[in-house]
């Protein structure tokens, strides 16, 4: 299996204040080499979702178009697969979730109120993942706490799953997993309330790099388990909240 890439991103000209048309460099890692530098663009920035209407397609309406609503939640994924036991067992495990119903061919699990979170169904004939396809990148899951979060690392640590890339996103604070046929997930935390998330994502700090930074769980673990809070611990670099 190819390892993913890592997207480190590096100083950019977006410094002091951030306006559309300011650039960054983005730097692609892949196994510790560089293969790629990226300039991107700015394409938008000022209007953080907090602030602004919350209506569908506010972007998407053609003239005289009227607003319909958004979904009004994330639901549920299906993944299919050749490796379906092995594929139940990981996922059980990882999202400490239920059968809520299953056969030879699919299985809803969920942990919560949701009938389904998440499906699997057995499919004999596919052929294995290939990461040159386009498609879902990776996809993630949040955790209540930081303790929450570090306690399911540990679990799965134990059983010998570890993570491929654990991140200081700023806003979200996360471990990256890869499930039995090379799915990737995303184990996550929010580390910003809804209101400074809106407002790092609008900030210079954000522009000039938009990824975050490499974090190692075993250090903060310990750091964690001497007594340091979560806040202290998930606080991003060089970033300091407006309120
Ligand atoms: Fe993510």
């Amino acid at each position: 299996m190819s390892e993913a890439f890592k997207w480190v991103a590096r100083e950019g000209s977006a410094a002091g204040s951030l306006d559309v048309g300011d650039t960054v460099t983005l730097r692609v890692h892949e196994n510790r080499t560089t293969i790629d530098d990226t300039k991107l663009q700015v394409h938008a920035v000022g209007e953080p979702i907090l602030k602004g209407e919350r209506v569908a397609g506010r972007h998407a309406l053609a003239d005289g178009e009227q607003a319909v609503k958004s979904p009004i939640k994330f639901a549920h994924v299906v993944l299919k697969t050749t490796r379906y036991s092995e594929m139940l067992e990981w996922w059980q495990l990882v999202l400490s979730a239920s059968v809520r119903h299953g056969n030879d061919f699919i299985t809803f699990l969920s942990y919560d109120d949701e009938h389904h979170r998440l499906a699997i169904v057995r499919l004999p004939h596919l052929k294995e993942r290939d990461d040159s396809l386009s498609g879902v990148e990776h996809f993630a899951f949040t955790f209540a706490t930081l303790g929450d979060l570090f306690s399911k690392y540990q679990q799965l640590k134990a059983r010998g799953i570890t993570p491929y890339w654990t991140i200081n996103h700023g806003m979200n604070f996360s471990a990256y997993y890869r499930d039995p046929d090379g799915n990737q997930v995303e184990l996550q935390i929010d580390a910003m309330s809804p209101q400074t998330a809106d407002e790092f994502m609008n900030s210079p700090v954000f522009a000039a790099n938009p990824i975050g930074v490499d974090v190692d769980f075993d250090a903060l673990i310990a750091r964690f388990e001497a007594g340091e809070s979560a806040e202290s611990i998930v606080r991003y670099p060089g970033y300091s909240p407006v309120a």
